[in-house]
């Protein structure tokens, strides 16, 4: 039988059986919730969501649908079993039992990138808060608040890690966690992405496509680490975080495609004048949300990467797929930006030790995984019969981060000078005609199976139910 604290917190982790630990979730809890009431989804605390909890995490068995007001939602610990055998499969010991407990020498490491994982978890619904007022349809307010509901659990999994491995300084860093502030000037969140507003359903869209989406790959990292209980917690959040891709790649999809139609109805195939969003803009704001998750993945070239693999704390994407699991010989071929004659920038070739590579090898999974959803959407297109074509801009574009970040280039990654580029920019980014006319678009629709008229319904509802179903109790 459960035990009234298990109640409390739900869990699979045994809590009741570590007072120290239950202690300290139990004090942070109450801090938590304040910050969901006053930082979480604004307007809608009190209304019945049609909400998937997770109640375990059995195969099939984990997905619990039902109304819930969010603030009651069964926030928890949930992490994959504990496989005895399991052993560190790349870097420096590789062969060896995997870590149940933070080895000293890699504590400030482990720390640091449970921390700014951490971090991305609440900046998002940060971010997000204000959106529920203009949700085009009850079944897209549902899907951001699964989304928000969720980051919110993924912000319980690491503060679990940080308060059962780390002590005094992991419970300070549980309790900064929940005072910083996405775009605050004084207290920001520590990634740039997640300092950007998201404060249209176009932006929401993109963000979870392309932001979320760098979430996969940083957790997929995590997943394959040493220290089995980071590895066992990132494997259960990759199950919820695949949803959040889907609302924002279907997202896209519903929002090209009501374009498309649009087009067609206008003499001109004038889509603003139809009330739509144009696929130019479309193309603007993939720019904008791809490129700012490009920097998420970190320097090209980095020694902060050389070392997290070489602990075996944080690997590749399926890593298992690869020959060599230690990487000390091999060598990766990265860009550098240096002077070239004339104030002109020059881009070279350049082999640097793989394992100081590893963030950009991460990025090159994510750009293929980036390109899967542009390929598809383009045949949304295409069906459409209308002759256009989305694309990824070249890496090298909008960076902040890495070798690019002094360069300025065109789409396509060709250099530019600061003039050009402040004369053109507004050619490939949102400028403020864009974020004008897209907000212009956001009227709320509360009518259970009504959508806006800029975005197509989607082919299917959520759990079997029909998109028409009352998602939302707004009463
Ligand atoms: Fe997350
Ligand atoms: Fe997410």
């Amino acid at each position: 039988m459960a035990h009234i604290s298990d109640e409390k917190i739900p869990n699979n982790v045994n809590l009741s059986g570590d007072r120290r630990l239950q202690r300290a979730l139990e004090k942070w809890q109450p801090k938590y919730l304040e910050w969901w009431m006053e930082m979480g989804p604004e307007g809608f605390q009190a209304n019945d969501i049609y909400l998937r909890t997770a109640v375990s995490v059995e195969p099939g068995g984990w997905a619990h649908f039902d109304y819930v007001k969010m603030p009651d939602y069964r926030w928890g610990i949930f992490l994959e079993p504990q496989r005895e055998e399991r052993v560190h499969h790349f870097g420096d010991f590789v062969g060896q039992p995997a870590w149940q407990e933070v080895p000293g020498e890699f504590r400030n490491m482990l720390r640091r990138l449970i921390v700014t994982q951490g971090d991305t978890e609440p900046a998002s619904v940060e971010q997000q808060r204000r959106l529920g007022s203009t949700a085009p349809s009850l079944y897209d307010l549902r899907n951001l608040f699964q989304v928000n509901v969720e980051e919110g659990r993924h912000l319980w999994a690491m503060v679990y890690l940080l308060q059962s491995y780390f002590g005094r300084d992991g419970r300070e860093e549980a309790e900064e966690l929940l005072l910083r502030r996405s775009g605050n000037a004084d207290r920001p969140r520590i990634l740039g992405a997640f300092n950007e507003p998201t404060n249209h359903w176009l932006s929401f869209y993109m963000f979870t496509m392309f932001t979320d989406r760098d979430g996969k790959y940083q957790l997929s990292a995590l997943s394959e680490s040493g220290f089995d209980p980071l590895s066992r917690t990132c494997k259960f959040m990759l199950t919820e975080e695949a949803h959040h891709m889907f609302v924002g790649e279907t997202g896209v999809q519903r929002v090209i495609d009501r374009s498309c139609q649009l087009m067609k109805q206008d003499a001109n195939e004038d889509v603003r004048a139809q009330g739509g969003i144009d696929l130019p803009t479309v193309q603007k704001y993939l720019n904008l949300w791809y490129t700012l998750s490009l920097d998420l993945f970190g320097g090209e070239v980095s020694s902060n990467a050389s070392d997290a693999f070489a602990a075996g704390i944080k690997g590749r994407h399926r890593e298992g797929r690869y020959e060599d699991h230690s990487c000390l010989e091999a060598t990766y071929t990265v860009e550098t930006v240096e002077n070239g004659p004339g104030g002109t920038m020059q881009i070279t070739d350049k082999e640097v030790p793989m394992r100081t590579a590893m963030n950009e090898i991460l990025r090159k999974e994510y750009i293929k995984d980036c390109q899967r959803g542009v390929d598809k959407w383009n045949k949304t297109i295409a069906k459409h019969g209308i002759n256009f074509e989305l694309r990824l801009p070249s890496e090298r574009f909008h960076r902040h981060i890495g070798i690019y970040s002094d360069l300025n280039t065109c789409i396509d990654g060709n250099p530019l000078s600061a003039e050009e580029w402040e004369a053109r920019k507004g050619e490939w980014l949102p400028n403020a005609d864009d974020e004008k006319y897209i907000k212009s678009l956001m009227q709320r629709v509360t009518k259970p199976g009504q959508f806006a008229g800029w975005i197509a319904p989607p082919l299917r509802g959520i759990n079997g139910q029909p998109f028409e179903f009352e998602y939302v109790r707004l009463s």
